[in-house]
């Protein structure tokens, strides 16, 4: 049975608990991780219910020792991991002001969304390797590409998606366009390992009240099907609903 973590699930609306829900429907065994322990374990609970294999993990991605308790736990339990997806983020728009950014909110999103993933990828490395077959999926947005006609920068929507309601989005961009880089080295490193590693957009996707966007179902899909790739399968890409992306 294939074993796989998921990052940022501690919400019921969110993209990471509908693709906790997705791999385990799949017949995987999954460990739904957030930060606060007990949603965790709540919503890990409703998914048993359904009667899916799956286990709460407490996972502050921005937390070194919370890492290193998350992977000791997965190593005893499972020995092994077999699909990582870095779903956690934080989703909140900079505030900016006449041409100014708050670079403290800023710096704490890199943290997230940047150094988080790349700390918990690495820290997993033995237990994918250990999987001989890995995935790594980087949960990445249109709003991070250069070429996005939809949602990226050279276009402006990335730092002005004002047709979503003139809201600054740059920062949050600028997270994603990293962890895009991020994911072209770590499949660079982890290849040798067999260990395949690429970004997925969810597309605009409903998780929160009256945003816009489409299923929460139809995001996670996008996501699963990186999880999916065959071992011949591409590396250190991008893609949404399984079609490629560009930068
Ligand atoms: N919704 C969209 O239209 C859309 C579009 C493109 C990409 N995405 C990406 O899809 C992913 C999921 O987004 P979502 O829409 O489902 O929103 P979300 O529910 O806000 O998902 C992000 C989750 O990450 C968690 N998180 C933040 N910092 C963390 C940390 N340091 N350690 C662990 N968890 C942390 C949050 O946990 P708490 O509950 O504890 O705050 C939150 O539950 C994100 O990577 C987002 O950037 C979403």
């Amino acid at each position: 049975m294939k074993t796989a973590l998921v990052t940022g699930a501690g919400r019921r609306e969110g993209i990471g608990f509908e693709t906790v829900r997705q791999l385990a429907q799949q017949g995987m065994q999954v460990f739904l991780s957030a930060r606060s322990v007990e949603k965790a374990q709540q919503l890990a609970q409703v998914l048993r219910d359904e009667g899916l294999n799956v286990s709460a993990l407490q996972l502050d991605t921005t937390d070194p020792e919370s890492v290193t308790q998350a992977v000791r736990r997965i190593e005893e339990q499972s020995g092994r991991l077999d699909v990582l997806i870095n779903n956690a983020a934080i989703m909140a728009f900079t505030p900016v002001t006449d041409f100014r950014t708050d670079l403290d909110a800023v710096r704490q999103q890199f943290e997230a969304n940047l150094i988080g993933t790349w700390r918990l990828s690495q820290e997993c490395f033995p237990l994918l390797q250990a999987s001989g077959d890995g995935r790594i999926v980087n949960v990445s947005s249109g709003a991070g590409s250069f070429w996005d006609p939809d949602f990226g920068l050279v276009n402006n929507p990335g730092f002005e998606m004002s047709k979503f309601g003139d809201v600054p989005i740059g920062s949050y961009a600028l997270t994603k366009l990293a962890l895009n880089g991020l994911t072209i080295k770590l499949a660079k490193d982890f290849n040798k390992a067999g260990i395949l590693v690429n970004s997925v957009c969810p597309g605009l996707v409903a998780t929160y009240p009256n945003s816009p966007g489409r299923p929460v179902e139809d995001g996670a899909r996008s996501v699963v099907w990186a999880a999916n790739i065959p071992a011949t399968g591409p590396t250190g890409l991008f893609f949404r609903d399984g079609k490629q992306l560009p930068w």
